[in-house]
């Protein structure tokens, strides 16, 4: 069993470069199965999430070749409509892109319904609905999602989203742009991930309009052609490293970012008493490790996102007085709070609010990440925590934080990864059932 061995208590400095957006990577990936020639990508984050679509794509026929660390080409000329390793379809949220993409390419799919982080129920209906209005009858059985089109082929269509959903607004985005005539997609999301897969799909030749609005027109094309393309960075890795600095104090450098997408993530630790300085393309935190107290509630971009809440919820349990969170997104998002409580922090939960009284400190102990974003919590709690805190279940943080362990070891953090063999009474066994 490999874990994280913090001993905490010290304040980071230096520089970091933050890597490519995972959440942009996994459903790009996807994508490059439908462009007939081969994609460069570039900056794509060394993680488990886009390792295993990448190997997915292999299995339909795709040649992946790596150019260097975090530069590859996908050639998905000759890729066939063929059954994916659905055992890793399984462990990935974004294996859901794929029905968008493949019915594109073949106009059929078959994929797994997607796994991904427990965050509560997490439906696939407004995807169903957008490929239904394509034309595509699907069918969900056995774990399995069954779409097929009657004549091979999706027609564009008006689709209002019910529910704000990221993932809904990129598969259609995807399936539309190979459909024939004009999709328009209302109540769409608009993160930074979703201009930067429609950025992809025009550099390949695409027709995609208005995203990063709520509003987004597709004119479908018959096909996409090869091309070299960049992924934006990591909105949710650089605010980690923001909170990281500013619960546990000092001053770091964030390169590679994009200030405008950390908006919210800034302005909010700003009224936690933090300094930010942003630059063109980084940010400045500076932080004594002294917090104001501060409410939170998250919200689809531009609010302040889910994908943050773990991890300022941990910096406020330090802060001097009560803050309330408020989880906008998803209904269980909280579990990670019975692992900080054995910290001794003290917070109350009651559905989607936790009531969080600031404590002086934080005990090193032993914690499980209980998913990616958890897990990125439990760090920060080591490294502002007295003495030791060893964090379990890792794989969960690898699919998301490329090189955690050694960016957060160039800032100075007394940080390990180590390999044990499993114990009985290790926590993993002692909290299973
Ligand atoms: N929802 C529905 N029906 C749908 C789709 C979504 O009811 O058909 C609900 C969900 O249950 C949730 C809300 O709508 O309550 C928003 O879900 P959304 O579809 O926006 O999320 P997602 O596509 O499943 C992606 C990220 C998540 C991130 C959310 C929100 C990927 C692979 N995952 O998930 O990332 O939390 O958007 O920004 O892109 C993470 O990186 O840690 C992570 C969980």
């Amino acid at each position: 069993m490999e874990k994280y061995v913090i001993r905490g208590g010290k304040q980071l400095h230096g520089e970091i470069e933050v890597s490519g957006a995972k959440n942009a990577a996994v459903a790009i990936i996807p994508a490059a199965l439908m462009v007939d020639g081969v994609c460069r990508l570039e900056n794509i984050p060394q993680i488990s999430d886009a390792d295993m679509l990448m190997t997915i794509l292999e299995h339909l026929g795709a040649k992946v070749r790596a150019v260097n660390s975090n530069t590859v080409d996908i050639d998905c000329t000759n890729v066939r409509y063929t059954d994916a390793p659905y055992d890793l379809m399984r462990k990935i949220r974004a294996s859901y892109y794929l029905i968008g993409a493949m019915l594109g390419r073949f106009g059929a799919a078959k994929t797994t319904m997607p796994g991904g982080c427990n965050l509560g129920a997490r439906p696939i209906d407004q995807h169903i609905k957008g490929m239904n209005a394509l034309g595509a009858d699907v069918e969900v059985a056995g774990g399995f999602v069954y779409a097929n089109t009657p004549d091979g082929k999706l027609h564009g269509a008006r689709i209002y989203l019910d529910k704000v959903s990221v993932g809904a607004t990129m598969n259609i985005i995807l399936a539309a742009s190979m459909a024939r005539g004009r999709t328009v997609i209302e109540n769409a999301a608009k993160e930074p991930h979703i201009v930067d897969l429609a950025n992809f799909l025009n550099s390949m030749g695409a027709d995609v309009r208005g995203a990063g609005t709520d509003s987004v027109k597709v004119n479908g094309v018959e096909r996409l052609h090869g091309g070299s393309y960049t992924i934006i960075p990591d909105q949710i890795e650089a605010g980690t490293y923001m909170v990281a600095c500013a619960a546990a104090g000092g001053e770091i450098r964030i390169k590679n970012v994009i200030p405008r997408h950390l908006e919210s993530i800034s302005a909010k630790l700003r009224e936690m008493g933090v300094t930010i300085i942003e630059g063109e393309d980084s940010v400045v935190v500076k932080s004594s490790g002294k917090l104001h107290r501060v409410n939170v509630k998250t919200m689809p971009y531009p609010g302040f996102p889910t994908d943050m809440q773990p991890q300022v919820a941990t910096a406020l349990c330090l802060a001097g007085g009560t803050s309330v969170i408020t989880e906008g997104i998803y209904d269980n998002r909280f579990k990670y709070t019975n692992e900080l409580r054995k910290m001794g922090a003290q917070i109350q939960v009651d559905g989607r609010t936790a009531v969080i009284e600031g404590v002086d400190r934080l005990t090193g102990a032993p914690v499980a990440a209980c998913d990616l974003r958890a897990g990125a919590a439990m760090v920060i709690a080591g490294l502002c925590a007295e003495g030791t805190t060893y964090v379990e279940d890792i794989h969960y943080i690898e699919r998301g934080y490329e090189n955690f362990v050694g960016k957060l070891r160039s800032l100075g953090a007394d940080i390990a990864l180590v390999s044990e063999p499993d114990e009985p009474g290790s926590i993993k066994s002692a909290s299973a059932g």
